[in-house]
């Protein structure tokens, strides 16, 4: 009876404010959400949107040996490393094709914070959901966001260069020219047991804002 009493009152009650801004930020979301969706459908391989690390399809890749060590040993210049990304496939055998990044030693956090100002959010956080810089370091996919080419590294000037269009970078990968709607894409980076390794992560070019698009090539 007593319990009966209860149900029915919780009917009656009326929703809490936060119940019913919970409710229409579900409306808000689904409604971004079927925009998302419209706009993913444009793009042929997609992984996710935002990627989720270590799963959804993204595989570790260990780092050459030797490209990490002269990152260590590394103070001003970037550093190209040489990766073998393997790629799955559900109908063919595992392949794997050669790839680099780029690796920077992060000299001075804070002035890659204020550089870097597309990848934190105003307190500080990285706004990828893997941390940019870890150990020190920050790795560089190799391809240009503008429309796909490798970029170049320029020793003399410390910063790179896309020889397709002459989009231009900083040290720390920011953008400085040319027709790229954002700085460089860091990748993520780990170490486990003794050997550091990379996620490859391929993200939409053009647009500003970060979108997956292949984890494998
Ligand atoms: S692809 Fe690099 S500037 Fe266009």
């Amino acid at each position: 009876m007593s319990s009966h009493t209860h149900v029915h009152g919780a009917y009656e009650e009326p929703e809490s404010p936060e119940v019913i801004s919970r409710r229409q930020w579900m409306a808000n979301a689904t409604i971004a959400i079927s925009g998302i969706i419209g706009l993913t459908l444009a793009i042929p391989i997609v992984g996710s949107l935002v990627p989720d690390v270590g799963s959804g399809g993204a595989t570790w890749t260990p780092l050459d040996e030797n490209g990490w060590k002269q990152l260590q040993s590394a103070t001003d210049k970037a550093v190209q490393i040489d990766i073998n990304l393997k790629s799955k496939d559900a109908y063919l055998p595992a392949q794997s094709a050669p790839q680099s990044v780029w690796g920077i030693k992060v000299k001075d956090p804070q002035k890659f914070m204020r550089d870097r100002k597309d990848l934190f959010a105003a307190d500080n956080k990285d706004m990828l959901p893997y941390p940019v810089v870890t150990m020190g370091f920050v790795l560089f996919s190799p391809i240009c966001p503008h429309l796909g080419c490798y970029y170049q590294y320029k020793s003399d000037t410390n910063s790179f260069f896309c020889p397709c269009h002459g989009s231009t970078y900083d040290e720390y990968g920011a953008r400085t020219g040319g027709p790229t709607a954002r700085g460089l894409d860091p990748l993520p980076l780990r170490e486990q047991t003794g050997v550091a390794q990379v996620e490859w992560i391929r993200y939409a070019p053009t647009v500003p804002n970060r979108l997956v698009i292949s984890y494998t090539s």
